[in-house]
């Protein structure tokens, strides 16, 4: 007999497994089926945590080789354990996963290990990882299946010399030349991980600029502080080519007209990600795909059939786990008749490297293209105390405000605690404040938000401490 749900979620990442707690929440009979034998998705299993687990630890050698000294800390000679770094890794991982098993129990969600495809536009069927196979049937499909990654063309990722972000946060030894195809947030962040652990780390870009979208000031300021950490970049560069050889790999690309080879002990791959669509038999439920090959949506998540809806990295927007996760939210208020609602214009964006960028609202450049007049104001971290303090003063905040009413449009940091900070002026930019409501508000000494309500004061040209 084939059991029936209110609703059916197919991926366990964030967007799924949180819109299947609100759903069963929202009283809701809800079953999430996840293929990967574990729930969390990219984020937890191959992404946001494992990677920061590893910027965390290495960023600890790190300072602790480089930086203690300074202050009067001897370590003697520092060793290095990668195997016991990667073990703490996956315990953090493993403590998350469970972690949510418990939540499903507690909500009273169904979990099936399985994976599932539409055997029509109200039923799924699904093959369980213990090798049985199963229909079920749903009021509400919710596919959530999230992203995978890219390779370039006749490029074969082994997950050893030719590494995606889920082999570069698992290699066994620290390579002694790593080359970083794509400047963006994976490769800057693992790039930068693997750096502080010792690795000599180039990166070969295609455009002229690092971490594109990004406020161009914040990305340049960004790009230098890197460069002075002794990343190496390759900009405007297009990679041809990823040869194996017996000690590596060899990445040829072209530059200014010209061929350059560079040898590398391990390539990361990171140009992007796409959508999981295949394998999901879209076609037995006539769902359709947008011409990148995403889920295509409404602005309420509604596919082009009526009971089907898709949420995070399956459909467009920013690939992010916080973007999937209210985008779930809302779907499940939605097909419960309330007023889920996700304001894209208020997604805060973090790189996780140290210094932290973080960014939300709108740029310079965005601005300016949409021919919106806005008051600048920037503190830079050297004359905040308690970056001083902790040694971490480099980089800046930049809010940008209204011209005509002060309303904060957008905010860009990049330095210490940058994806703590950015949090404030989210809910700032939420209650439509202007820079003014931020500037009157007494933030505690000594702290760094003390540079965020000077960035504040700044916008009206008078900062206290600059
Ligand atoms: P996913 O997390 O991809 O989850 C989808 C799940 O669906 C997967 O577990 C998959 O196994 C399952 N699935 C797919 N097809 C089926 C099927 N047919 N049946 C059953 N199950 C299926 N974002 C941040 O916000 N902050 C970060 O710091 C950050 N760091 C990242 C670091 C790395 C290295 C990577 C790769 C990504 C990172 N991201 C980060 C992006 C973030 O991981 C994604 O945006 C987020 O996981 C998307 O959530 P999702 O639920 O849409 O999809
Ligand atoms: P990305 O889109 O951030 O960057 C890819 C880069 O590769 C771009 O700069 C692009 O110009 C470059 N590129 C493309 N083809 C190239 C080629 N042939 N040669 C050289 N360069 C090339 O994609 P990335 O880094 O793979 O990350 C995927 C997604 O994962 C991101 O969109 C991001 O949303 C998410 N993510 C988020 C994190 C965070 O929030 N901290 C951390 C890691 C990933």
């Amino acid at each position: 007999m084939i059991e029936n749900f209110d609703v059916i979620v197919i991926g366990g990442g964030p967007g799924g497994y949180v819109c299947a707690i609100r759903a069963s929440q929202l009283g809701h009979k809800t079953v999430c089926i996840e293929s990967r034998g574990s729930l969390g998705g990219t984020c937890l299993n191959v992404g946001c945590i494992p990677s920061k687990s590893l910027l965390h630890s290495a960023e600890m050698y790190y300072k602790a080789n480089n930086e203690f000294d300074k202050i009067g800390i001897s370590t003697g000679e520092l060793s290095l354990d990668v195997s016991k770094m990667m073990k703490h890794k996956l315990k953090t991982v493993n403590g998350l996963t469970k972690g949510i098993e418990f939540l499903f129990k507690k909500n009273k969600v169904t979990y099936i290990k399985g994976h599932g495809s539409f055997l029509s536009k109200d039923t799924v069927n699904i093959k369980n990882i213990d090798g049985t196979e199963n229909n079920i049937k749903g009021k509400h499909i919710i596919i959530a299946t999230g992203s995978s990654i890219t390779t370039l063309p006749n490029v074969n990722i082994d997950e050893k010399k030719i590494v995606s972000s889920t082999g570069a946060l698992d290699l066994k030894k620290v390579p002694k030349r790593m080359v970083v195809i794509g400047g963006g947030v994976i490769g800057l962040e693992l790039g930068s991980a693997w750096m502080k652990l010792g690795a000599d780390v180039e990166v070969v870009e295609y455009l002229d600029h690092v971490l594109t979208g990004m406020d161009k000031e914040v990305s340049e300021s960004f790009y230098k502080i890197l460069k002075k950490q002794g990343m190496k970049f390759h900009l405007s560069a297009k990679v041809n080519a990823i040869r194996n050889n017996s000690d590596g790999a060899i990445v040829e690309f072209e530059k200014n007209g010209s061929n350059q080879n560079i040898n590398a002990d391990v390539v990361l791959v990171c140009i992007g990600r796409k959508a999981n669509t295949s394998g999901l038999k879209l076609e037995n439920a006539q769902v359709e795909k947008d011409s990148k090959g995403r889920i295509k949506i409404d602005k309420h998540f509604k596919t082009n059939v009526k009971n089907i809806y898709a949420i995070g990295d399956v459909v467009a927007g920013p690939m992010l786990a916080h973007k999937a996760e209210e985008e779930g939210i809302a779907v499940a208020e939605i097909i419960s008749g309330k007023f889920g609602h996700v304001n894209y214009n208020v997604i805060p964006n973090v790189v996780y490297t140290h210094p932290e960028v973080a960014s939300v609202g709108k740029s310079e450049e965005e601005l300016k293209k949409s021919m919106i007049e806005y008051n600048v104001g920037k503190f830079p971290f050297m004359a905040n105390s308690k970056a001083k303090v902790n040694d971490v003063a480099e980089g800046f905040v930049k809010i940008l405000a209204d011209k005509k009413n002060d309303k904060v449009l957008g905010v860009h940091i990049v330095g210490p605690d940058a994806g703590n900070l950015i949090a404030e002026l989210a809910l700032a930019m939420e209650f439509g404040a202007s820079s003014e409501d931020i500037a009157r508000t007494c933030h505690a000494h000594p702290t760094l938000t003390e540079a965020v309500k000077e960035a504040a004061l700044a916008v009206d040209k008078r900062p206290i401490h600059m």
